[in-house]
């Protein structure tokens, strides 16, 4: 059987299934193990779409684990290779549903923040900025225009929501408050660090990582890691650069094109959500196959 071409949620009876989050599904292995199911459904303003992205979910695992071993000399990752897809799912047709998009990985305690950095003046960074001068409290030089550059990337953290709620901006304080100095530091700098390495190398392929957001987990002896995806146009705001200008909002590869899509509707942004038309669910696949390729390649 082949892998189907779109993948709005999976079924695996034979595993425990923890549960499901806007995108990815978890299920149990063990004690010590996940496998992640990165479907292809699709959230924006954190409300799950009715219909999927074909193969978005593929991608999206493709550049997170390309992101993952780059990046492993900054910070180590969630994946493991204890076990094979093959040890996990041993029916052919059962793998196949998941093939190229499921993940096992060490079972972490998440940390309770959205690690975000931002690099550019955009979304609400820049309606921060319009309003009081600074971005999360975090002061910036007058007379920046949408989309400029920041003189240097800065960390704004975020509370992680309930399912069904929004994420709150918090200050570095906060994530001390929450989880000790040392280990909100390493978060931070962290984070710094991977979004740096990360911008060099994709601005070199023709985009800019305009802001990003990671998620870390524990193990059992406290030790840190980088979890959930990384790096992907789920995650960051991902601009071709030949289309980048600052004073304007750039077009982009991420989810900006449904949201665009979406403010030309009469909808309020609440659950359920529009159905999405053939052309729009295409356009926007096609945009994450397009980042996948300069980043990656085939
Ligand atoms: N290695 C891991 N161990 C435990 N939990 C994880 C790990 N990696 C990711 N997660 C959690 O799995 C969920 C991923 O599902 P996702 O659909 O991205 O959720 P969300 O709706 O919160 O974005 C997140 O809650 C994330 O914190
Ligand atoms: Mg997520």
């Amino acid at each position: 059987m082949n892998a189907p071409a779109a993948l709005y949620e999976s079924s695996l009876p034979h595993l425990k299934l923890l549960g499901r989050g806007k995108v990815r599904d978890m299920y149990e292995i063990d004690e010590k193990h996940l496998l992640i199911v990165t479907s292809d459904r699709m959230s924006a303003f954190d409300v799950i779409m009715p219909d999927p992205i074909p193969g978005k979910g593929r991608v999206l695992t493709r550049v997170s684990n390309f992101w993952f071993e780059k990046m492993r000399d900054i910070i180590p990752n969630h994946l493991s290779d204890d076990l094979t897809l093959a040890d996990v799912i041993p029916d052919p047709d059962l793998r196949a549903q998941v093939e190229g998009r499921a993940i096992i990985v060490k079972r972490l305690k998440p940390l309770p923040v959205e690690a975000i950095v931002r690099g550019y003046l955009i979304g609400s960074g820049w309606k921060d900025y319009q309003r009081c001068g600074a971005v999360c409290g975090i002061e910036l030089p007058a007379g920046l225009q949408q989309a400029q550059q920041l003189p240097q990337p800065i960390y704004t953290p975020s509370s992680k929501a309930e399912m069904g709620t929004h994420d709150e901006n918090i200050s570095f304080a906060d994530t001390v408050a929450l989880m000790g100095e040392e280990l909100a530091g390493k978060v931070r700098d962290a984070s710094l660090r991977l979004y740096s390495t990360a911008a060099e190398y994709a601005r070199a392929r023709g985009i800019i990582i305009a802001d990003t957001k990671f998620e870390f987990g524990l193990d059992e002896d406290g030790k840190l890691y980088l979890i959930d995806e990384a790096l992907t146009p789920d995650s960051s705001r991902f601009w071709p650069v030949e289309h980048y200008q600052v004073g304007i909002s750039p077009p982009s590869f991420d989810k900006q094109y449904l949201r665009d899509y979406l403010e030309t509707l009469d909808w309020n942004k609440t659950a359920p959500g529009p159905k999405l038309p053939e052309d729009v669910s295409r356009k926007c696949a096609e945009k994450y196959r397009e980042a996948e390729l300069k980043l990656i390649g085939n």
